[in-house]
Order: C-alpha cells, then structure tokens, then sequence
C-alpha cells in the first residue's frame, strides 16, 4: 500500500501531561480521510504534530514515506481556529502571492500576472 500519513509509537504532552500516546497507524495515498473523535481527544494535536508544529516526546510521523522536511511543497495544512487581524493590509492577491511566493522561483512581476489572471477566472 501507498502511504501517505503515517504515525509511530506517537507520544505528544502539553505541559508534560500526555495527551496522546503510543498512537500507530498508517493512511493510504489518494483517498479522502476523516479523523473522528470526541472533543478533547487529540485530533488537533495528532495533525499539528504530523504537521511539524508540536514536537512529540517519543514517535515519529512521516508524509508520502518522508520527513516532513522533504515533502513540505506538496502538503497544506487548515488550522481548526486562527485568529484573524482584519486590519492587517493584505488582500486576496496577497494571500495568494504568499503561497506563489514560497513555491516559485518565478519573478514577482510574473507571479503577480499569472495571479491576477488566475483571480479574473475565478470570477467568472
Ligand atoms: N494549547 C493547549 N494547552 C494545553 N492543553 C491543550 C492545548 N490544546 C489542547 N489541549 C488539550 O489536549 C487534549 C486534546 O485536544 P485537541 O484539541 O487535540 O482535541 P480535538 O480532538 O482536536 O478536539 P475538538 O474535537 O474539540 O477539536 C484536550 O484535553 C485539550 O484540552
Ligand atoms: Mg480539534
């Protein structure tokens, strides 16, 4: 089988107190997967760590057979809740050119075109 989440022996704390632990399991590529749990039971941290954004005590993860590290282009990560700065000045091109920005090696002129004309599209 393809893989494309995998979780070993994953111990993950806040505070030192374990909310996860000796969690094992493997997803298969190229399917659309739901995590259900109860409230409190540690999806959030199960992905935030599978994410590289909690540091587990013990275990590993690795995406499509690889440490994060190596395969950061290819995966996008939702959060359950951000906070969001409406002041911040920044709009949907912004946004978008962030994300354009981090994966290209394309000039900013070019990027901003082919961003622009990808926002005309999407309007249509
Ligand atoms: N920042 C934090 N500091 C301390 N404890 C936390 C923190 N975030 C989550 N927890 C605790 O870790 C446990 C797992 O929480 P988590 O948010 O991962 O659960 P969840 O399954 O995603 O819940 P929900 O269905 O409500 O989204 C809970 O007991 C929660 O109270
Ligand atoms: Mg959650």
């Amino acid at each position: 089988m393809e893989k494309s989440i995998e979780v070993h022996n994953l111990t993950v704390s806040y505070h030192s107190k374990p909310v996860l632990w000796d969690v094992d399991f493997e997803l298969p590529k190229g399917k659309i997967i739901g995590v259900v749990g109860p409230n409190g039971s540690g999806k959030t941290t199960m992905l935030k760590t599978v994410m590289g954004l909690m540091k587990p005590d013990s275990g590993y993860t690795e995406i499509f057979g690889q440490p994060l590290d190596k395969v950061r282009e290819r995966v996008s990560y939702v959060p359950q809740r951000e906070s969001v700065d409406w002041d911040f000045p920044a709009d949907v091109m912004d946004v978008v050119l962030m994300d354009a920005t981090a994966r290209t090696t394309y000039s900013n002129a070019s990027r901003k075109k082919t961003v622009a004309s990808l926002l005309r599209r999407s309007k249509k």
